[in-house]
């Protein structure tokens, strides 16, 4: 039996204005109109057949509105797990394994990121498929992507064997420097990792114990102390803040030599900043706009320009992205999408 998990503790400060802490990303219609990207995730998963009722992890201060957003759509039976902060995806899978091991012993967690798309479920189906078959000889599964450009923020995976249903990663890279990653693309040889994983319960555990055990106990501890709180499950906040930050990728993916990949292709896109926005919802023709809410436009291109609450116009702008909200409006060059954390973080510095 599968056991999806929900990772839905990012904070997505690169779409700021739109996403914000209290209401991050995942929670927003980035993609499409009427349901968010984290509805979209659960309904993903929930739709495979062999599935039971997904684990979502994500921090305290957002357990009403993922409450809500699940209820929204049909999604009752949800196991939510609550982070009293964050400290990346390691300890957070840490946490949905051992909420697992106490649902079904010895079950098979498929990862999801709160906050992809995947425009062809069909294909995204059959991947899970395939790589189910490698699940059940002991290997951790990712879920690679043919990259086209040599993007810094993705893990890189090297092509190993050839193995019943995918292949054995020979090597993994997470968010190697421009250079690395442009010898990367030219080679050939690698994929994306599309941060989506199939692993079993245990053998994730297990990884951790042996890789990074420092983790696995803190979350142990952090875990058995966890409180009962309504319907959620409330991680211990004094053990778990011991707990050092680091993602899956850095803490396991590195290091394993179990790893293996099925390919896909099913419209995947890691919406992390608004050029990402801006490529996938681009219109065809020759201004190459993408544009949300009351806007007008003229003589724009290649732009991305989203209104919230007022009419925004724009006049003879090119690879730009406007995004207005109620309380702040943000104009940048699309190439330095980003750099958009830098204002996020001086917004912080400055309280
Ligand atoms: N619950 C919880 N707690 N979730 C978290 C936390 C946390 O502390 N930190 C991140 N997440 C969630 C995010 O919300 C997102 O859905 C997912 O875990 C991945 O985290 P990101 O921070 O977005 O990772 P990334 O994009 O830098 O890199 C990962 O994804 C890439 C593809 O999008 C890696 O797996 C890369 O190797 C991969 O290429
Ligand atoms: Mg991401």
């Amino acid at each position: 039996m599968i056991i999806p998990v929900i990772l839905s503790g990012g904070s997505g400060s690169r779409l700021w204005p739109v996403s914000r802490e209290r209401y991050p990303k995942q929670f927003l219609n980035l993609h499409k109109d009427d349901i968010s990207l984290l509805q979209e995730a659960a309904k993903r998963v929930t739709a495979l057949k062999y599935a039971h009722a997904p684990i979502v992890v994500c921090n305290e201060i957002h357990r009403f509105l993922v409450a809500e957003q699940l209820h929204q759509i049909g999604l009752e039976n949800a196991r939510i797990v609550l982070e009293p902060c964050g400290r990346n995806t390691a300890p957070a899978l840490a946490l949905a394994a051992l909420a697992a091991e106490q649902i079904k012993p010895g079950a098979e967690l498929l990862v999801m990121p709160a906050d992809h798309v995947i425009e062809d479920e069909t294909a995204f189906m059959q991947a899970v498929e395939a790589g189910r078959q490698l699940v059940t000889a002991g290997n951790l599964v990712t879920f690679g992507i043919t990259p086209n450009t040599a993007h810094t923020g993705y893990g890189y995976i090297k092509l190993g064997k050839c193995l019943q249903s995918g292949f054995a990663v020979d090597a993994f890279a997470e968010k190697p420097a421009l250079s690395q990653a442009k010898a990367y693309l030219a080679s050939g040889e690698y994929l994306w990792n599309s941060g989506i994983f199939l692993l079993g319960a245990t053998a994730y555990l297990d990884a951790l114990r042996e890789f990074a055990p420092d983790i696995l106990l803190v979350c142990e501890k952090a875990y058995a102390a966890g409180t009962e709180d309504m319907d959620f499950l409330r991680i211990d906040a004094p053990l778990f803040a011991e707990c050092r930050s680091e993602s899956i990728d850095y803490a396991v993916m590195e290091h394993t030599q179990n790893a293996a990949v099925v390919p896909m292709d099913p419209g995947w896109s890691d919406i992390g900043a608004w050029d990402a926005l801006h490529e996938l919802k681009a219109d065809e023709g020759e201004a190459g706009n993408a544009v949300h809410g009351d806007v007008m436009l003229h003589d724009t291109r290649n732009s991305l320009v989203r209104s919230e609450s007022r009419l925004v116009a724009t006049v003879g702008i090119e690879n730009m992205i406007v995004v207005e909200t109620g309380d702040a409006v943000l104009v940048a060059d699309r190439r330095r999408a980003q750099d958009i954390k830098e204002i996020v973080n001086a917004l912080k510095a400055t309280g």
